[in-house]
């Protein structure tokens, strides 16, 4: 409850101040927060993050503005991520039909590799795990596991090619 109060408050607060000194704000507030989050990571504007203390983020990875991460299980992203401007994270379904708790909830935990590009307003749902190096093309829903280097587009998600180059792997 106090937890809550004070997540809220401070969430709002920092939520739209632009330029590296944001970034940074907002990088310390998360940690306090409880999320894990790895030197270099670069957190623009306008986010939304639910539950942080179920948060990892990996080192050199950055989170677009206005992008919302959902994280009720474990949201686990790893190194050199790049998470486009609003794209959606969630681990989380509604249990149906809907009934007035809120908290009636179906979670499954999401694990996005190092190196893989999520467009933007992708829609990354609950239980995916995201290969390394992986591209996840523009306004894409993926709710199935996306291999190594593939290049999924569409809704739902499907592999059109895969990426050759690995510069993580280098
Ligand atoms: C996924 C992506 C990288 C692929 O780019 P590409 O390698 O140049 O691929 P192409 O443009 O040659 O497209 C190949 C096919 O996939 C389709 N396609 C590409 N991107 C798509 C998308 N986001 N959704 C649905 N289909 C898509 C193309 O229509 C094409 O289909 P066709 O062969 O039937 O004509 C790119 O389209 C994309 O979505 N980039 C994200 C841009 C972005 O979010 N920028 C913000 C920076 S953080």
């Amino acid at each position: 409850m106090i937890y809550t109060f004070f997540y809220q408050i401070g969430a709002s607060l920092l939520r739209n101040i632009g330029g590296e000194i944001g970034k940074n704000l907002r990088k310390i507030f998360y940690k306090i927060a409880g999320a894990k989050i790895g030197k270099g990571v670069k957190i623009y504007e306008n986010i939304f993050i639910y539950r942080p203390y179920n948060l990892e983020i990996g080192n050199w990875t950055s989170i677009g503005a206005g992008a919302i991460i959902s994280s009720r299980k474990k949201i686990k992203i790893g190194k050199n991520v790049g998470i486009g401007p609003h794209a959606s994270i969630y681990d989380n379904d509604h249990k149906m039909p809907l009934g007035p708790r809120e908290e009636d909830m179906i979670d499954s935990p999401i694990e996005i590799n190092d190196g893989v590009w999520i467009g933007t307003h992708a829609i990354i749902l609950k239980g995916v795990k995201i290969g390394k190096n992986a591209t996840i093309g523009a306004g894409s829903v993926v709710n199935k596991d996306v291999p190594e280097n593939a290049v999924v587009c569409g809704n739902p998600a499907r592999i059109i090619k895969y990426n050759k180059e690995s510069r993580n792997d280098k």
